[in-house]
């Protein structure tokens, strides 16, 4: 077309001319001090058994883990999140080994911060690693226990605090846990251990492969519900999220977790908009797994997907992200 006019002034290529020039207007940054690493333990001595359905993340035996620490820290990774994988005959009832003083999670956690204290170390508080039901509370007669359950939680997150845990993570999702267990932390003279909500934790189809790890799924039996719909919330909700963000915060939660974060991305962004605690986006196993599958098959590039995932959850106003990639992003942004 000769005379053509181009329409204005603006012309929004320029600004993406050259890798320096797009340096300059890139809006998002991912430092990797932002990332946490979760961990899953178990009991024993030289045990790396890799996760079937998350490959490249293993369960690892305390001496494996310490190894595992140290390459993170060497790769610029300092936040690591703990789970334990917890053999069958030491659950019970009513999750007693989550604060027994021979617990090896916690018996680990002392002795990762004795050797790494620059490490920090968020821990899981909930029933479902230690309860034979498998689920986040106390279950009887086919019912999840709100109020019966806050007095264990407080139990075990005064153990893990003890332990040397600088932030508790309460992912269970019954109701006034965060005021619980502040008040009962505070009243034990923990004032300094901090509370990272699991706030707006979905009832979620991605955490198969966090179940698998853990066998933490819920168990058969007739008591027992199949699912975690009447404490975890319903995927079709925002507002509801509202809610449970400003009870967290009102309890005295130090940070707010969206979980899982990609289906999320729109919850994280709201939270991101109505609160000013940080927000911390859970990457989880399921999501996690998705990426690697299709790695796998040869149909996604994962160098190039993995980052961009983690921008696009960072973007959406994410300041903390959990996510199994933790260790390779800063590898790759290291190299
Ligand atoms: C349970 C808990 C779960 C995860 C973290 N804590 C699973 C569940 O609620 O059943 C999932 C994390 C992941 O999938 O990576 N307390």
């Amino acid at each position: 077309m000769d005379n053509f006019d181009f329409p204005g002034l603006q012309r929004p290529r320029r600004n993406r001319r050259t890798a320096a020039v797009r340096g300059l207007v890139k809006e998002t940054h991912l430092p990797v001090t932002s990332l946490v690493q979760p961990l899953f333990l178990v009991d024993g001595r030289g045990i790396r058994n890799e996760v079937t359905s998350l490959p490249g993340t293993f369960r690892l035996s305390t001496d494996e883990c310490l190894r595992e620490v140290e390459e993170c820290l060497t790769s610029g990774v300092t936040n690591f999140i703990v789970f334990p994988a917890v053999p069958e005959e030491l659950k019970d009832k009513t999750g007693t080994y989550g604060y027994d003083p021979a617990n090896f999670y916690l018996q680990a956690a002392r002795e990762i911060k004795s050797r790494f204290p620059e490490a920090c170390l968020i821990s899981d508080v909930a029933l479902d690693p230690y309860n034979i039901d498998g689920h986040d509370g106390l279950v009887r007669n086919g019912r999840i226990l709100n109020d019966e359950t806050l007095p264990i939680l407080a139990k075990m997150g005064i153990a893990q605090a003890a332990a040397g845990f600088d932030i508790l993570g309460p992912s269970d999702m019954m109701d006034g846990r965060i005021g619980y267990l502040r008040q009962a932390l505070d009243k034990a003279g923990f004032t300094e251990t901090g509370i990272m909500a699991y706030s707006a934790k979905y009832a979620s189809a991605f955490y198969g492969p966090f179940r698998d790890a853990l066998d933490s799924a819920p168990k058969d039996g007739d008591d027992i519900p199949k699912d975690k719909k009447t404490y975890q919330m319903d995927p079709a909700n925002q507002r509801e999220a509202l809610i449970e963000a400003a009870l967290d915060t009102a309890e005295g939660a130090d940070f707010l977790m969206v979980k899982p974060a990609l289906n999320y991305l729109d919850v994280i962004a709201l939270l991101r908009q109505n609160f000013e605690l940080p927000i911390a986006a859970y990457h989880v196993s399921g999501e996690c797994a998705m990426l690697l599958a299709a790695a796998r098959n040869g149909w996604l590039d994962f160098d190039r997907a993995m980052p961009e995932t983690l921008l696009a959850i960072r973007r959406a106003g994410a300041d903390v992200i959990i996510t199994y990639f933790a260790k390779a992003y800063a590898q790759m942004t290291q190299s």
